[in-house]
């Protein structure tokens, strides 16, 4: 079974300035709870019983967020509505590690920063930029995974003109979804597809030795595409056309569409 989850929270995000200044993107609220708590309840209801937050000194307030805070729990003692989720968020606590990465070093590093945690053939990684309403993605990723014993991506398909916007998905056999190419922000001539990779993976640990094989790109990042790409040459990957909408909290605009779409 699969019963970890990696979030990445090291992030800068640099493309909500200023407001991420203070709070990070990933507590920020989408209805009445924040963007990570969607997050969370997508894995624990699909059975995950530990999750790794990937984060930086600047970021502890993720941390802070669920720790017990016994003068605000004395402040709404009578309250039990409000009081029933500050007690939640700290029970849960007991389920997620705390992983630091000490520098922005690209998403493949952040994963690597979560080698020595994972005890299992597979894991799931979880980017919450992406939020799937409706439908639990990650259940169906597990599904897959038990059927195929392999790695599995999401996939989204998405317009001709958005590909360069995205990792593309290319296809050794289009009806069963076994992936044979991924490559990063296509031109629209040289997309193998439509089906973007988007931010919920079910990866084989044998991820790990490829991603330290990576060397850094330009900005000094690694990427997880690329350690992806080569584990193509060796294991198998497939993909999933999820069945929820497909939210993107990553961009302003996205975020405030999202909020709505939430909402509804
Ligand atoms: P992004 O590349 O989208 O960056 O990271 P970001 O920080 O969220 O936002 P922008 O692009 O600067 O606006 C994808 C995911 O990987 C995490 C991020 O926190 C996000 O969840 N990440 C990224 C890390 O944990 N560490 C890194 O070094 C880079």
């Amino acid at each position: 079974m699969v019963k970890q989850a990696i979030i990445p929270l090291a992030g800068l995000g640099t493309r909500m300035l200023p407001l991420t200044k203070a709070l990070p993107k990933e507590l920020w609220p989408l209805g009445s709870k924040s963007i990570l708590e969607h997050i969370l309840d997508e894995c624990f209801s699909a059975g995950v019983k530990q999750v790794i937050f990937i984060i930086s000194k600047n970021k502890n307030v993720i941390k802070k967020y669920f720790v017990k805070n016994k003068i605000l729990e004395k402040a709404v003692k009578n309250k039990p509505e409000i009081l029933k989720k500050l007690i939640y968020l700290n029970r849960i606590s007991s389920k997620i590690k705390f992983v630091y990465q000490d520098k922005p070093k690209g998403l493949g590093h952040a994963v690597m920063c979560a080698k020595k945690h994972i005890k299992s053939k597979y894991f799931l990684l979880l980017l919450p930029d992406d939020i799937i309403k409706g439908k639990n993605c990650t259940k169906e990723l597990i599904t897959i995974n038990k059927k195929k014993q392999s790695s599995v991506l999401a996939l989204k398909k998405v317009s001709k003109k958005e590909v360069t916007r995205y990792g593309i998905a290319g296809f050794s056999n289009n009806k069963k979804f076994k992936i044979n190419k991924m490559i990063e922000k296509p031109s629209i001539v040289n997309a193998p597809s439509r089906y973007a990779i988007i931010g919920r993976y079910l990866l084989s640990k044998s991820i790990f030795k490829f991603l330290s094989k990576q060397k850094s790109g330009k900005l000094g990042e690694i990427q997880i595409t690329d350690a992806m790409n080569a584990m193509l040459l060796k294991e198998s990957f497939y993909g999933c056309k999820f069945k929820g909408k497909y939210l993107d909290c990553g961009t302003m605009n996205g975020y405030i569409k999202s909020f709505i779409d939430i909402n509804k």
